[in-house]
């Protein structure tokens, strides 16, 4: 389904209270979760309200979608350092709970492998947080990878790499290659939230509503899982048909 909210922050706050609803019925949930600038009011209001109702966080494990190939963990763009910036250093968390691709692991294939495989063991993902690329990947699924692929190395596409670029200080900087989750590992999420902010995200959503499920458009696939919900504030929104808002996602 779905659902249009006046503005990011609005947005924000209905993604971390449906976390916090998933935390407090199932403390030991497996929690898939994503970077990039839609995630970052999330998670802050995610840790004042986890610190506000002193939620016991201790149990929790969680995935990342992605991280970028040849980034340390210390390097300030990479995906790990966002997470622990953003949430991992403001909660009581311990290392052995988060779980993030290694963009150093020198065996590509066996980090990728293992990966999955973690997942799986945790027990599967309780909750997928998702956001979107303009050319509709998700994590960095870029147009064109199988629908049932596990984790595994992309080369990122030259737009994902300039809709990246404007977190680094110049685009020779921006990496060519991530590890991400394969579209099948997300799709066996038990529940998805896909969360779009921003009038930049409008024709994406829109080219989402209109295409089919169809590898050329990754997001798609969401349309063949049975729990998903797509978060919007009214810019993402701005280009659907009214119709649509009424439909199944
Ligand atoms: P963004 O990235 O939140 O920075 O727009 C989303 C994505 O590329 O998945």
């Amino acid at each position: 389904m779905f659902l249009v909210l006046p503005d990011p922050q609005a947005v924000a706050a209905y993604v971390s209270n449906h976390l916090i609803q998933l935390i407090q019925k199932k403390p030991t949930a497996v929690l898939g979760l994503a970077t990039g600038g839609t995630m970052e009011p999330v998670y802050q209001q995610f840790v004042q309200q986890v610190s506000a109702l002193q939620l016991d966080v201790a149990q929790l494990h969680s995935f990342n979608l992605d991280e970028y190939v040849g980034l340390s963990q210390a390097h300030p763009q990479s995906y790990n350092y966002y997470m622990h910036q953003h949430l991992f250093n403001l909660l009581p968390f311990t290392e052995a709970q988060l779980h993030l691709p290694d963009g150093l692991a020198s065996d590509w294939q066996a980090e990728c492998q293992q990966y999955s495989t973690r997942i799986q063991q945790a027990g599967g993902l309780d909750l997928q947080l998702l956001g979107i690329g303009s050319n509709g990947h998700i994590g960095f699924n870029e147009p064109g990878t199988p629908f049932d692929s596990r984790t595994h190395v992309v080369e990122l596409l030259e737009r994902t790499r300039q809709d990246n670029g404007r977190f680094f200080s110049s685009m020779d900087e921006v990496p060519c290659h991530a590890l991400t989750m394969g579209i099948q590992d997300i799709l066996e999420a038990k529940e998805i939230l896909l969360v779009v902010t921003g009038e930049h995200k409008a024709q994406t959503m829109l080219n989402y509503f209109q295409s089919p499920a169809s590898e050329d458009m990754p997001a798609t696939v969401l349309k063949q899982h049975s729990n998903v919900r797509i978060v919007m504030d009214n810019a993402a929104a701005s280009l659907l048909p009214e119709t649509a808002l009424h439909q199944a996602a």
